[in-house]
């Protein structure tokens, strides 16, 4: 197998090429290794995967028609995992056109090169952040998903209909897996984790949004890397019961699947954080702030369909993933 991994220099890219590469498989990474955050990490990432011989890096934009091109009838992929993206939702309030160009123009040049160099299978991340407006939990591919509250939300949703169109047309395989809240080692600097523990480290007071009445159903790096590769194997098919009349939005006559991702163990926000105050034998100072613009109040996966289909079980406890990312988080600090 040869699967390109777009991102391939992020947290949960670097994450997944590691397994494939261990595996065997050819990976072909691409990754524009952009400012978003601190390119340090990124490119400490990718020193993570250079050593192996059948890795390959291709620095560049997915945005560029040009050099997808390029690179699909170069290197013709026959898998492709698509984590390239604008990721965040508070960000998407500042830079909408950032979200714009990964997210719907990346995106649209990856479903070309899939298109004409017959892919097998394309598995591309979406998010929780697509459920918006729909509190009815746990959050089911099943339900509606028509009222994102962020651009980034929106942007994710339109990448679950641009896949639909290319499964449709060119019965081109797509799964889409909306992940939750990820964490653990080698995780982004713009998240909760790295923020909370930074601040506490450094003797800062942390933000704690909605006075802290949040919930997320915090997921480890390792469950979602390795369910994320058993997506890839089981290739995306049709639902022979799928019924038009009353379509589900979860599957489709066309060989499309959307799965959510997550732990299905919402954590309450003041929870996390007594978890890395325990972890780091330092409490926080607390600056309570209200929600903000963008944000969902609670996340929880339903991940039924994700056992049924590919046996995912998520194994790691908030507990232990906690003490794995501070390990991780000291090391690379000093
Ligand atoms: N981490 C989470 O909790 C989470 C939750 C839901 C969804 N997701 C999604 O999962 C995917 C991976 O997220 P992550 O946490 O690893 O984020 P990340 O920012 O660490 O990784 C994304 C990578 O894509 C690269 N990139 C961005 N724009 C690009 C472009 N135009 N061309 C080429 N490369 C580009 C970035 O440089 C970065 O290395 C994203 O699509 C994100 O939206 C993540």
């Amino acid at each position: 197998m040869k699967v390109l991994v777009t991102g391939a220099a992020g947290f949960i890219g670097m994450h997944i090429a590691q397994i494939l590469l261990k595996r065997g498989e050819k990976v072909v990474g691409i990754d524009n290794l952009n400012d978003y955050y601190d390119p340090c990490l990124k490119h400490a990432r990718l020193a993570q995967l250079t050593p192996y011989p059948n890795f390959k890096f291709i620095q560049g934009d997915i945005a560029d028609r040009q050099t997808i091109e390029d690179l699909f009838a170069k290197e013709k992929p026959s898998r492709v995992i698509n984590l390239a993206a604008q990721a965040g939702v508070r960000y998407s309030l500042k830079n909408p056109h950032a979200y714009i160009q990964t997210n719907l123009v990346g995106f649209g040049n990856l479903l070309e090169g899939c298109r004409h160099n017959d892919v097998e299978h394309l598995v591309y991340a979406s998010s929780s952040s697509v459920y918006g407006a729909n509190t009815h939990r746990p959050f089911s591919v099943h339900d509606n998903v028509d009222h994102p509250v962020s651009l980034y939300a929106a942007s994710k949703k339109a990448n679950e209909l641009m896949a639909h169109t290319y499964s449709h047309l060119y019965g081109l395989p797509t799964t889409g897996l909306r992940y939750f809240t990820v964490y653990g080692p080698w995780g982004r600097p713009d998240m909760s984790p790295w923020l909370f523990t930074s601040a506490i480290l450094e003797g800062r007071s942390i933000d704690v949004f909605n006075h802290g009445r949040m919930q997320r159903d915090f997921t480890y790096i390792d469950d979602i890397a390795q369910g994320t590769v058993r997506v890839l194997d089981r290739t995306a098919t049709s639902n022979p019961d799928f019924f038009t009349g009353a379509p589900d939005p979860g599957t489709s006559y066309a060989p499309y699947r959307i799965y959510n991702i997550g732990n299905h163990q919402p954590v309450e926000l003041m929870t996390f954080i007594q978890t890395i105050e325990k972890a780091l034998g330092q409490e926080a100072r607390k600056n309570y702030l209200p929600m903000q613009k963008g944000d969902v109040v609670a996340t929880c996966a339903d991940v039924e369909d994700l056992k049924r289909d590919v046996g995912y079980e998520p194994k790691t406890s908030l507990e232990y993933g906690i003490e794995r990312w501070i390990e991780w988080y000291k090391k690379y600090m000093s």
